[in-house]
């Protein structure tokens, strides 16, 4: 995607569709197909575009400051930018080149990234900090928060308290930099992501079961709101 690829893109659609932002739209929907090939892709299209169930714990940073640094064994290394774009490009690759393209793809201008370095020039994991996502609404979140989500440790690196270490620098990193309200939403099958989130200071501040129709409509118990 960067370099090469990305750029022949990038001359074919940009000078007519850029105000569209259609340009990540194509290199995520690249990814999509990729990683999940065809079935995946009009699955994920028929969830985006039209129905979607979600179901979430959302859970809310209750120590923000106060928190202590995670300390990670050799030769593993926490790495964070608030920016996605400030990544440095050998890092972007590295993440893409362990199964990371289509989190990248996701990731808006404004959204940022955490990563763990594993040493040999490898990773352990990475995750996004979004900042004033479409979840802010649907979830009902302050218009401020900040999600921490697409939390992934490589299978070779589980069961090591890295997620959750990793999820209390990040929470310290947005608490230093003055972000009041940081929050995360789990499906509530995802034990492994709950308890490192709970291990890591985050308690549970609802439970959600929504419909979404058409991306703009969400049924919310007997509710019905835009967003
Ligand atoms: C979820 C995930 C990030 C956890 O990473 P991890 O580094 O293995 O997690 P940790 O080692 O920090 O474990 C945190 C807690 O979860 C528990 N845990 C880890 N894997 C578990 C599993 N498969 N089942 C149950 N509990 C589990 C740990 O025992 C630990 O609990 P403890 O603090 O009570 O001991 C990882 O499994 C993953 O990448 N999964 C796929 C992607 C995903 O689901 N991401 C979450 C998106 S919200």
């Amino acid at each position: 995607m960067e370099g090469g690829a990305r750029g022949d893109l990038g001359r074919l659609v940009k000078p007519w569709c850029r105000p569209l932002r259609v340009m990540p739209r194509v290199l995520r929907i690249r990814e999509i197909l990729r990683a999940r090939g065809v079935k995946g892709l009009l699955r994920f299209g028929f969830q985006r575009l039209v129905f979607r169930r979600w179901n979430s714990i959302v859970l809310q940073d209750k120590i923000g400051i106060s928190r202590q640094p995670s300390v990670y064994p050799e030769p593993f290394r926490f790495r964070i930018w608030l920016k996605h774009e400030q990544m440095p490009v050998e890092m972007r690759t590295l993440v893409r080149n362990s199964s990371g393209g289509e989190f990248l793809a996701e990731l808006d201008r404004r959204d940022g990234v955490w990563l763990i370095e594993a040493g040999e020039n490898r990773l352990a994991g990475w995750g996004g900090l979004y900042f004033g996502s479409r979840q802010v609404r649907v979830l009902s979140l302050p218009k401020d928060a900040v999600l921490l989500g697409g939390g992934f440790i490589l299978p070779a690196f589980r069961r090591r308290g890295l997620h959750r270490q990793a999820v209390n620098d990040a929470a310290l990193c947005l608490a230093r930099n003055g972000f009041r309200h940081v929050f995360s939403e789990v499906h509530p099958d995802n034990l492994a992501s709950l308890r490192g989130l709970e291990a890591a200071g985050f308690e549970r501040v609802k439970q959600v079961s929504l419909i979404i129709l058409l991306r703009c409509v969400v049924i919310d118990g007997k509710r019905l709101r835009r967003i």
